[in-house]
Formats: C-alpha cells, structure tokens, sequence
C-alpha cells in the first residue's frame, strides 16, 4: 500500500542497523523525515525504530529489489545516504585478492550501482540528493589501510565527476567523510592475520593495535548525523565534507600544503612505524 508522502521527504539509507547508519536513521526520524534502513539480515535486527529493507549491496538484484520496495510504498526518494562499507586492513602483498574485491564490492560498486538506481525516479520527480559516506582515509594512503583508502578514495573521486554529470537535473551528490567514531566498524572489518613469518609482523601488529585504539576512541556517531543533517538541509552542498577529530580534518590540508616527503614521515611518525 502506498504511504502519503506528500508532506514528507523520503530517505534511503543503507547499513542502517548499526553505527554511523543507524544513528543518523534515528536523527532523521526526530527531524520528521520518512526513514527506510536497510540491512543484509533485517529480521535480525530487533528494536530499530524505522522499517529496514533487505539489501546486500554486493549483490545488484537486492539493490534494484529494495529500490522498488521504497518506491512501490512511497513513490519517490529523495535522499539516497550511501552509508554500508566494511573496513580492511593488512599489508597489501598478504591481502588476498577476494578480500581485495569484497571491499571494492561492497565500499566503491555497491554505492556506485545504488546511485545508478534511484537517479531515474529522482529525474522524474524533478530532484533529489546523494549522500556518500566515504572517510578522511579516503584522502590519503594510510599504511596498512591502503585497499580501504583506495576503495573511499575511488567513491570521492567518481562523485566529484558525477556532481557535473547531474548538474542540469537538480540531483546533487556530495561526500560526507567520517574520521574515526566509535561503532562496530573494526569488529567486522576484514583483518589479514598477522603472520608469524611475516616481514611485516611487528610493524603491521603494531599498528592494527593503534588503529583499533583509535576507533574505540573515536567519535559518538550522533556528531555524523548532525552533520550530514545540517548537509541535507544546505540546498546547494559542496563537494566534500569531514566529520572527526581536527588533527584528522587537518590531516587533509597539511597533505595539499606540504611537500610529499614531509607528509609521508608525518604519517609515518604517527603510526610509530
Ligand atoms: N566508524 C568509523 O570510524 C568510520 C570511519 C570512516 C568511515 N566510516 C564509514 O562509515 C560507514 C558506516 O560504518 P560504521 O562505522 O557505522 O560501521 P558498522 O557499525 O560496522 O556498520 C556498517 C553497516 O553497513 C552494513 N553493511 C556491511 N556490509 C554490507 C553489505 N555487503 N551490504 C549491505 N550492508 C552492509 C551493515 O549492515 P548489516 O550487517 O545489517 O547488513 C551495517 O549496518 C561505512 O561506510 C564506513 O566505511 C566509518
């Protein structure tokens, strides 16, 4: 049955049953908007407080099926938050290359094939706005994260070309970046073991442990919600925004002002390699 949705705007958000995604799910609620989640197992999660839709964004006959379901009941979207991604770490010659595609699969192709399914029914409903969930680790190579880096980085870029792709059908598409924030991002993400003979087992162990030091101590969620809030209500978005720590942010700016070399021993140095 449709839902009068006159009154209301509509917004898809995808990985909606935890984290970053549910937090802004349940922000955009308060703000009276008409909220579908979405999660791979939707029957499993219990107690979320807006309909979850099925959808794996791997797989693109979920992607065109969860679409249609928001769209059979509402009859348009007008806000599509690219939100599902999975973290992976490891030294890139140790990553297997099915791990290397997963994340590809899920971070860069999925928000690339959800994006090429709502933009007809946004043209023929005069507009509407993407939302890309990418990360402040998008914006440089991070040792022992560079498949991550790589996969955020990717979604970055293609929006930039995208945002004048669309620029005469009033869709806009923007990249909202998180620095680290405190959700479960690091219990699901894909770690390649340490291995014991490994040449890179001391310093990949030590900084897997830094990593995950950082996510518990990162950010509450709700600061992304705000944010990406305060960008869906901005009529004209920029291209790029960071949400986290000001080291994090300022990490972004001090890789444009200083020469290749300082930055790379910055890095370095923080990760104590
Ligand atoms: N937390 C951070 O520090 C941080 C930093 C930078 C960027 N980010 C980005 O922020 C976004 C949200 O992450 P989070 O930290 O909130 O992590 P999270 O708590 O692990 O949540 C991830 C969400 O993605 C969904 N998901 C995972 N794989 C999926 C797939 N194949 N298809 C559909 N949904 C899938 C999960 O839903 P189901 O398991 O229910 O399907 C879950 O709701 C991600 O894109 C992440 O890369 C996070």
């Amino acid at each position: 049955m449709k839902t009068d949705t006159s009154s209301q705007q509509v917004v898809l958000i995808t990985g909606a049953s935890s984290g970053i995604g549910k937090s802004i799910a349940e922000y955009l609620i308060q703000k009276d908007y008409m909220v579908f989640g979405t999660s791979r197992n939707p029957s499993k999660n219990t107690g979320i407080s807006f309909p979850l839709v099925a959808l794996d964004v791997t797989k693109k006959e979920t992607i065109a099926s969860a679409v249609q379901e928001v769209l059979d009941k509402t009859g348009k979207i007008d806000f599509l938050i690219n939100n599902a991604g999975v973290g992976i770490t490891g030294p890139i010659e140790e990553t297997p290359d099915e791990e290397i595609k997963n994340a590809f699969e899920t971070n860069y192709f999925g928000p690339i094939n959800l994006i090429k399914e709502v933009l007809p029914s946004m043209r023929r409903n005069g507009g509407g706005m993407i939302i890309n969930i990418t990360s402040i680790a998008g914006y440089m190579g991070l040792p022992y994260r560079g498949i991550y880096s790589a996969t955020k980085g990717a979604l970055e870029l293609t929006t930039e070309a995208f945002r004048m792709e669309l620029k005469d059908f009033n869709i806009q598409m923007t990249n909202v970046a998180p620095g680290d924030f405190a959700t479960n991002i690091a219990a699901g993400r894909y770690h390649a073991p340490v291995l014991e003979d490994s040449p890179y087992k001391e310093p990949y162990g030590n900084t897997l442990k830094l990593m995950n030091e950082h996510v518990d101590a990162g950010k509450d969620p709700q600061l992304m919600a705000k944010a990406v809030y305060k960008v869906m209500t901005t009529p004209k978005p920029n291209a790029h925004y960071k949400v986290g720590e000001l080291l994090q942010k300022a990490s972004i700016a001090l890789k444009r002002i200083l020469p290749d070399k300082v930055y790379e021993k910055m890095l370095l140095k923080h990760y104590k390699l």
